[in-house]
């Protein structure tokens, strides 16, 4: 059984205005999405800034209210307050933020931030807590000396270090991860990404991995969504992405990542040249009459693309 199901989400925001502050339009944020995260496995969400991919993760944590559709957690509904509570929801989904600067209190020591979400949920004994802090702390390469010190000391990379330190420390089942290295060099990005993959291997993790670079994600997810508008415009799992991309803006995203190989970089830069041309003369066929993305067809067991209908053809 899937750890999570996410079920024809909706999260539509109204927009007021005039005199009577009347609602006259909704923006879509989420508009019917559907996918499902494994256990231990990384799902992805990727998109460009105002795709809705922050309002389907706090969705999930229960930050948002969601307009229509069902989140199941283990099988059971989850899509309400009350239903959350019944099953301890709030322990086994924890998430990271992009900007730990402002996401950890900057008032507050190290030792309390990650020892806040513990003491909210278990019963430890002093003791017990000082044990469980340190093996916190280590596991993602943070040493006893940075305990008693301020967020404001230390780096960026450290911050969110310490950020997956407190996300992890109630044994949670699902982490939502929402840019979480997006604010870092690159050099960086990739020491923290390695420290999350590992913590996944040994806890058994699942991650909702959200970001606006494929490059990034390639190595972290094991399937993923491209989001555009609030839909999704394809799914699959990493393989289908990457090596058979076949919605235009997929292939756009892809083509965005810079590569590495100086000696490409010429044919890169053709490849990227063409993908844009054929964009911009076929995308307006990618949607329907209210610029909506079109419905998704299943390609194969495990892809799908929102494709005009005259493109659906086997893989
Ligand atoms: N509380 C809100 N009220 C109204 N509109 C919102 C609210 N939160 C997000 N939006 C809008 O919903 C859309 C999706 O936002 P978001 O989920 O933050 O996208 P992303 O994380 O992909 O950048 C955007 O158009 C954004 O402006
Ligand atoms: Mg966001």
């Amino acid at each position: 059984m899937s750890l999570v199901e996410i079920k024809d989400l909706k999260v539509h925001y109204p927009i007021r205005s005039g005199f009577f502050n009347r609602i006259h339009d909704y923006v879509y944020a989420v508009d019917g999405v559907n996918f499902e995260i494994e256990p231990g496995q990384t799902y992805g969400l990727i998109g460009e800034t105002g795709s809705g991919k922050t309002t389907i993760g706090r969705s999930i944590i229960g930050l948002e209210k969601i307009t229509s559709g069902q989140i199941l957690f283990n099988g059971k509904d989850v899509s309400t307050k009350r239903e959350r509570k019944a099953v301890h929801y709030n322990r086994d989904v924890q998430m990271i933020f992009q900007d730990s600067l402002s996401s950890l209190n900057p008032k507050k020591r190290i030792y309390d931030i990650i020892a806040e979400p513990l003491r909210n949920f278990e019963k430890l004994s002093d003791t017990e807590e000082k044990h469980r802090v340190r093996e916190l702390l280590d596991t993602v390469g943070l040493g006893d000396d940075d305990l008693f010190k301020y967020p404001f000391e230390f780096s960026g990379g450290q911050r969110q270090r310490i950020g997956v330190a407190r996300a992890i420390s109630t044994n949670p089942k699902l982490v939502i991860a929402d840019e979480p290295v997006s604010a870092l060099d690159l050099s960086v990005q990739a020491q923290v990404l390695n420290y999350m993959q590992e913590i996944q291997k040994q806890f058994n993790i699942s991650y909702l991995f959200i970001s606006h670079d494929l490059g990034v994600v390639r190595h972290m997810c094991d399937s993923m969504a491209i989001m555009h508008r609030g839909r999704f415009v394809e799914l699959g799992t990493r393989d289908d992405i990457y090596n058979h991309p076949q919605h235009i803006y997929t292939k756009r995203l892809l083509a965005a990542i810079p590569d590495i190989n100086v000696d490409q970089r010429e044919d890169h830069r053709k490849h990227r040249k063409e993908v844009e041309k054929v964009f911009d003369t076929e995308q307006s066929r990618y949607y329907d009459k209210n610029g909506r993305v079109l419905p998704l067809q299943q390609i194969s067991e495990t892809h799908s693309v929102a494709l005009p209908e005259d493109q659906v053809k086997g893989e």
